[in-house]
């Protein structure tokens, strides 16, 4: 066994254990006041470990000391005490950060700056050449759908875009692990899910993430495992799945059955001494209803017709003939429907 507290690389490199990225042990901040006494326990002893390719969530409500993390990981605060290690090197060596790519919770970035002129200013800080940048900045601003707007300044971008351009500038070095802290707080849903979907494009390119968020939605449906912090504490850490599987309960979902049909299924369960605990039709989440409606509307303008609506003769013409406020919402020009952040701000 290796002495030292990090693991080594042939300890973790067995195949179906991919390499440690990120490892933390025993990882404690305490803040101190203008005369150096100890104000906030931000975090408690924190023990955890990102492994290459996965897509980490670090969860908790605000204050719970997922951003003090994510900067002890940058070498940008010392730990009290304990360690922090990326790509088994201390984090408080800085060299390392030329393989992290870093979105800050708020956006930093010079209003006054395209969406080019942004990349290519921190495209300089990087040892790139004129051409390796222009090639890399083209390559972002089509990964995060920004071709339409990048030659305006930043000031006139949306929340959403603005947060799209941060995470392009996070991957301008082509790092291989991503620390992106709150992606999504402040978008819509439709702004969450592009910047969701972009999360696992990364996963696809085979980096390594580790997220935070205080919104349980936006890491559910895209990280692999995440760790619960609470008041500097790690409550929960584990794959997301298994967190919210509930085992002993079975769930069936089946269309086009009779009454009758409804009835022999219940007798089954009965027989085999199950308990019925629901039996009714599915309800979607609010999210996936919007984003339904949103996507419909682009497709078919003009206002939504209710199956119920429609059943009901003298409705379905007046309904048809959707009212002009209507029906011009959903003609938005082309470029503001399918940006997120049309209906943001
Ligand atoms: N620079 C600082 N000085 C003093 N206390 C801080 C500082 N930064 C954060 N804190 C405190 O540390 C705790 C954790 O903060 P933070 O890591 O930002 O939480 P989160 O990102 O989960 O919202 C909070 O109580 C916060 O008020
Ligand atoms: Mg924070």
């Amino acid at each position: 066994m290796a002495t030292s507290e990090v693991a080594n690389e042939s300890e973790v490199n067995s195949p179906d254990q991919p390499e440690v990225i990120i490892e933390t042990r025993n990882l404690t901040k305490v803040y101190r006041d203008f005369w150096g006494r100890p104000k906030v326990r931000a975090l408690k002893a924190l023990d955890m470990e990102v492994r290459r390719g996965e897509i980490f969530g670090l969860l908790g409500p605000n204050g719970s000391g997922k951003s003090t993390t994510i900067k002890l990981l940058l070498g940008l605060l010392f730990p009290t005490s304990g360690h922090a290690y990326t790509f088994g090197v201390d984090a408080t060596d800085v060299a390392k950060n030329e393989r992290i790519g870093y979105l800050p919770e708020e956006s930093y970035l010079y209003k006054f700056l395209n969406a080019e002129e942004t990349l290519d200013f921190y495209g300089r800080l990087f040892d790139m050449s004129a051409q390796q940048r222009q090639d890399r900045i083209d390559e972002l601003i089509e990964m995060v759908d920004l071709e339409w707007a990048k030659r305006r300044q930043l000031k006139e971008y949306s929340k959403g875009m603005t947060r799209r351009i941060g995470l392009a500038q996070a991957l301008i070095n082509d790092p291989e692990l991503i620390l992106l802290d709150e992606p999504t707080t402040g978008l819509d849903p439709i702004g969450t899910r592009e910047m969701k979907d972009l999360i696992i494009k990364l996963r696809e390119q085979g980096k390594t993430v580790l997220m935070c968020s205080h919104l349980l939605a936006d890491v559910q449906d895209v990280c692999d495992r995440i760790a619960i912090l609470h008041q500097g504490e790690l409550k929960e850490l584990g794959r997301v799945d298994n967190l919210l599987s509930v085992q002993d309960v079975t769930q069936v979902q089946a269309s086009g059955l009779s009454a009758e049909a409804e009835a022999e299924i219940r007798g089954v369960i009965e027989k085999h001494n199950g308990e019925l605990i629901t039996m009714d039709h599915p309800t979607t989440t609010l999210e996936d209803l919007f984003l339904d409606i949103v996507r419909d509307s682009a497709a078919r303008p003009g206002k939504r017709i209710h199956k119920e609506e429609t059943a009901a003769p003298e409705t379905e013409t007046s309904e048809a003939e959707a009212p002009e406020a209507e029906a011009s919402e959903a003609e938005a020009p082309e470029a503001e429907v399918t940006e997120s952040d049309s209906t943001n701000d």
